[in-house]
């Protein structure tokens, strides 16, 4: 089966095996099933976050559930959403039903059953700040596992998931929302972004359109220009490396690291700062509006847009002493 459609990059890949799953109790025998007897399945959610240099090897599976329910709703509401479910309609779902938390996530790409596995983030928030739990298959042993947000081990685009790719086949996640929101309006762009709108008291819907018109100025749309978001991760190095960096480059950002010891660097600075915003090499190229993300200008294949992530991710390290990592996941190949 094609898996040009199912990847947000738009390169051409095919699957060997493709199954489509809508109820998760299914999945069980669907993986007894001699197509998928003791193999591994690659579990594909938007096709937002992966990167095929290859055809995978593995079979294939998406999980179409579209099931979202209030579990338990008060001041703080328990809400479930099946794997499937398209992450930005499920934000302005909640958001609909008077529920805060999620604004600053509003268009992201992706699914709900992806977001716990990178925590995605952005403007200030992470997804882990709302999780409530996350259920998962485990293959192997055929298990449902129930992860609360401490066993999780969320960081920085990290996860226990992300840590064992396809251990865990994520088919529910439950979040944490509240009645009375708490806006996150500090990081760079979103207050400014209100003032434009005329917009003095934000309710959380006003905070996700300002987010929403931020990134649809950023970053492009995967419909018009294949892309998989931020390529790359944010650099997390120590302190004093940060510091000598900043006393050399006075205009390079440097943010607040989760962890203590440590600051997180801009790898679009790096990579802006290295001339490659707007490059281009055949159909392979960086956005021009956004150095962190790597376009398929029409027919660039993974490999070259492999190839040109690793030239980038060279650069930076030559010039900088910096290691840049990629943030989709890489099939076929290893970074
Ligand atoms: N910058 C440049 N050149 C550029 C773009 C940015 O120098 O072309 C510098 C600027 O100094 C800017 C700073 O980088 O102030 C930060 O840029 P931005 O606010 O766009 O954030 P980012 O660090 O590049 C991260 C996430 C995005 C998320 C934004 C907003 C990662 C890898 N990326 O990008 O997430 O939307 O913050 O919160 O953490 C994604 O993960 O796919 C993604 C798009």
């Amino acid at each position: 089966a094609p898996l040009d459609r199912r990847n947000t990059f738009g390169v051409a890949a095919r699957a060997q095996v493709l199954a489509e799953v809508r109820d998760a109790a299914a999945l069980p025998d669907l993986l007894r099933h001699p197509d998928f007897e003791g193999r591994t399945p690659l579990v594909l959610g938007g096709g937002s976050n992966l990167l095929f240099a290859d055809d995978p090897t593995a079979p294939v599976l998406a999980l179409t559930g579209q099931d979202v329910r209030v579990l338990t709703d008060g001041d703080v509401a328990i809400v479930r959403a099946d794997a499937g479910v398209v992450w930005h309609g499920f934000v302005m779902h909640t958001l609909a039903l008077g529920l805060a938390g999620l604004e600053n996530l509003a268009l992201i790409p992706g699914t709900v059953g992806a977001a716990p596995i990178q925590n995605i983030g952005a403007y200030g928030v992470e997804v882990r700040d709302s999780i409530h739990a996350v259920e998962a298959l485990e293959p192997a042993t055929g298990r449902v596992h129930r992860f609360d947000a401490a066993t999780c081990a969320f960081g920085y685009r990290d996860s226990v998931f992300k840590h064992q790719p396809d251990r865990y086949i994520v088919t529910a996640v439950e979040f944490a929302l509240s009645r009375t929101p708490s806006l996150k309006l500090d990081y760079a762009g979103i207050g400014d972004e209100l003032t434009a709108m005329g917009i003095a008291e934000a309710t959380p819907r006003d905070v996700a359109d300002a987010v929403i018109a931020i990134r649809r100025r950023k970053l492009p749309d995967p419909a018009v220009l294949g892309n998989a978001g931020s390529f790359f991760k944010n650099p997390i190095v120590p302190v004093a490396q940060a510091e000598a960096l900043h006393a050399q480059y006075p205009t390079m950002p440097i943010f607040r690291g989760n962890d203590v010891g440590t600051r997180k660097l801009s790898a679009a600075w790096f990579i802006d700062a290295c001339g490659w915003k707007g490059h281009r090499d055949g159909d392979a190229g960086v956005a021009p509006t956004h150095a962190l993300v790597l376009v398929n200008h029409g027919n660039a294949t993974g490999r070259q847009l492999l190839d040109l992530a690793r030239r980038i991710a060279e650069s930076v390290r030559q010039r900088f002493n910096v290691a840049i990592e990629p943030e989709p996941r890489v099939i076929g190949a290893d970074w």
